[in-house]
């Protein structure tokens, strides 16, 4: 049974305090009790102050991005030791503005992959294709092609390590959401290539998460289809309430 994750993801938005206030927010309103695994992925400036607010709660800290080398004149960047000294437990790789924005390209991902392998980080693996690719029928093969890239190298052991989100380019801030049914065969899909390209232990095991314009009104119709294990939420994961009400999923369905 793979346990499901909620995670938040908030690119280049909250100061410090802004932060801290969210995630003393949030832990009221998630309470104690039974829920998926929840994480939030504040930039790296308020990375220490969230480690700091969330002790005790059940609310787990992740990064947005990391550089593959270890250390050196890389002026701008953070590396794998900087984000565990700093308590993070996951961090991102590949996110579709990293991909498009800063032209981060496969090969670099693959990097970045092998070096957290190394780490204690848990890497969360973002693909996904842009409105062109879906709509000339090729998104299956353009995602399929970012997994190949990305994880070639790795041992089955290291990828057992993983979180894959399904992040349709197209779906990301625009209040357009996948339909469960578009999301749920790709999740399939992935889920089918790790199965084919390692074993069908290690597919089992993989948690996958869709992102994409994921609210509290769709969260619990994504959620159900069986090879949906999560959300990685932008908009709606930076106000509490709302970010709660997706952790909440359960209670909809
Ligand atoms: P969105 O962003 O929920 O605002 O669409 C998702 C993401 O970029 O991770």
């Amino acid at each position: 049974m793979r346990r499901s994750i909620i995670a938040g993801n908030w690119k280049m938005h909250k100061t410090r305090r802004e932060s801290v206030d969210f995630v003393r927010a949030l832990d009221v309103l998630i309470g104690r009790g039974p829920k998926p695994e929840v994480l939030v992925f504040p930039p790296f400036t308020a990375l220490a102050d969230v480690r700091q607010a969330a002790a005790g709660t059940s609310i787990g800290l992740g990064a947005q991005n990391v550089h593959p080398e270890d250390q050196g004149a890389y002026t701008g960047e953070i590396s794998a030791a900087m984000l565990e000294d700093c308590g993070c437990s996951h961090v991102l790789i590949g996110h579709s503005e990293r991909r498009q924005l800063f032209g981060e390209d496969d090969e670099l991902l693959n990097r970045k992959l092998r070096k957290i392998c190394t780490t204690s980080l848990i890497p969360v693996l973002c693909v996904g294709e842009q409105l062109d690719e879906r709509e000339g029928g090729r998104s299956q093969e353009v995602v399929l092609k970012q997994l190949e890239r990305g994880c070639d190298g790795l041992t089955g052991q290291e990828i057992s390590r993983i979180i894959v989100a399904y992040e349709p380019v197209w779906a990301i801030g625009t209040g357009k959401t996948a339909t469960p049914e578009i999301a749920q065969e790709m999740h399939a899909a992935i889920r089918g290539w790790f199965d084919d390209r390692f074993s069908s232990n290690v597919a089992e095991g993989l948690r996958i998460l869709y992102g994409g314009s994921v609210k509290p009104d769709n969260a619990s119709g994504l959620m159900e289809k069986p090879d949906i294990d999560g959300a990685l939420v932008g908009g709606a994961s930076l106000q509490a309430d709302s970010f709660a009400g997706i952790v909440a999923y359960d209670s909809k369905a």
